[in-house]
């Protein structure tokens, strides 16, 4: 399987089949699978079905690695509805945003002030910004902007960052995170990186979220554990029971689409949930990053597929 896995997210960043697939009607059909919608309208409908379960959310507008200053902009302006909606319709729930989708691979000067836009937005509505994390290549491009962001006053409630316990240096950067106060999630991590940066091996990827989500549970500062995983929500319910750590201080956040009779379940037995919510045109690399963490999906889409 770790020859498919590979092969897929190969394919994730593959610019033909990415505009063949986000143009197709069948590919839009098929990208319900993991996308509450094409439009903010669908994901704001969506929020709303989780809020009424006690479940929170977080609204991607999706979109990577912009290559116009001009696609950055509108990006951001994305956001700025998504922040407005969510104060109208008194959602329960923040955003998550991609650097490169605020154009930090043309400059990181316009990404940083993207992204502080919108974390100055986040602040006056009582919100929050988490910056999602994206391969190696950006991870200390990513942690700088957000070390220097919430380094300004008005900024340090509303922005967050995510680290993958697949890294190897994810330690020592929760330190220096935990150091400033900054909120992290938790996460696997979505991307193929190569043995010098990363784990490679599944247990090993394991063994460091749980060591992770210990150091982040010890903390004073509210986290979310972002897995589908039962062996990690089981390590971390144990961590928490053990060191009397209240449930109110940390969240497990899960992804649209994936094991919902789990994200239930944690609610019922009385655990913040909150739900990744994605939506919009750009859909087709956050998919294939979903089926690359289970290739048993490509059957379902190849079914799907074909049927059209
Ligand atoms: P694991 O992959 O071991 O899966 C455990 C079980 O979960 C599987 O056996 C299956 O039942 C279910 N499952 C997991 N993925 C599935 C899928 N795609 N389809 C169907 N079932 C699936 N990554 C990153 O690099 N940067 C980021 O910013 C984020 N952000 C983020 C936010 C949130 C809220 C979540 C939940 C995840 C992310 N990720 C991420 C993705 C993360 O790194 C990881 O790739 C996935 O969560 C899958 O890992 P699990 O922890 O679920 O475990």
């Amino acid at each position: 399987m770790p020859i498919l896995r590979s092969v897929l997210i190969g394919l994730s960043r593959n610019r033909t089949l990415r505009h063949f697939m986000e143009s197709s009607r069948a590919g839009s059909r098929l990208s319900s699978r993991f996308v509450a919608g094409m439009e903010l309208e669908d994901a704001l409908r969506v929020a709303e079905t989780l809020n009424q379960q006690d479940i929170a959310v977080t609204l991607d507008s999706l979109g990577e690695s912009v290559t116009s200053e001009e696609e950055a902009h509108q990006a951001a302006e994305i956001y700025h509805r998504v922040l407005n909606a969510i104060a109208e319709r008194k959602l329960k729930a923040n955003i998550s945003v991609k650097l490169s989708q605020m154009g930090m691979e043309i400059s990181r000067e316009l990404a940083e002030n993207l992204a502080g836009s919108l974390a100055e937005h986040a602040h006056a509505t009582d919100n929050f910004v988490r910056i999602d994390m994206e391969d190696s290549s950006l991870t200390q491009a990513t942690l700088d902007i957000v070390h220097r962001l919430h380094a300004r006053p008005d900024l340090r409630e509303a922005i967050g960052v995510v680290i993958q316990a697949a890294l190897h240096r994810s330690k020592s950067d929760i330190e220096q995170l935990l150091a400033e106060g900054i909120r992290v999630r938790l996460c696997k991590g979505a991307y193929l990186e190569p043995a010098t940066v990363a784990f490679t091996h599944k247990a090993d990827v394991d063994k460091n979220f749980i060591r992770l989500s210990g150091m982040l549970l010890d903390s004073p500062i509210y986290h979310g554990l972002a897995t589908h995983d039962e062996k990690m929500i089981a390590a971390v319910q144990t961590y928490a029971l053990q060191h009397r750590i209240d449930p109110s201080r940390f969240e497990f956040q899960m992804l649209h689409g994936i094991r919902r009779d789990l994200q239930r379940r944690l609610v019922s037995e009385g655990y913040n949930v909150r739900v990744y919510v994605p939506f919009g045109r750009a859909w087709y690399p956050y998919f294939m990053r979903r089926l690359a963490e289970r290739p048993a999906n490509v059957l379902f889409i190849a079914r799907n597929f074909f049927r059209s």
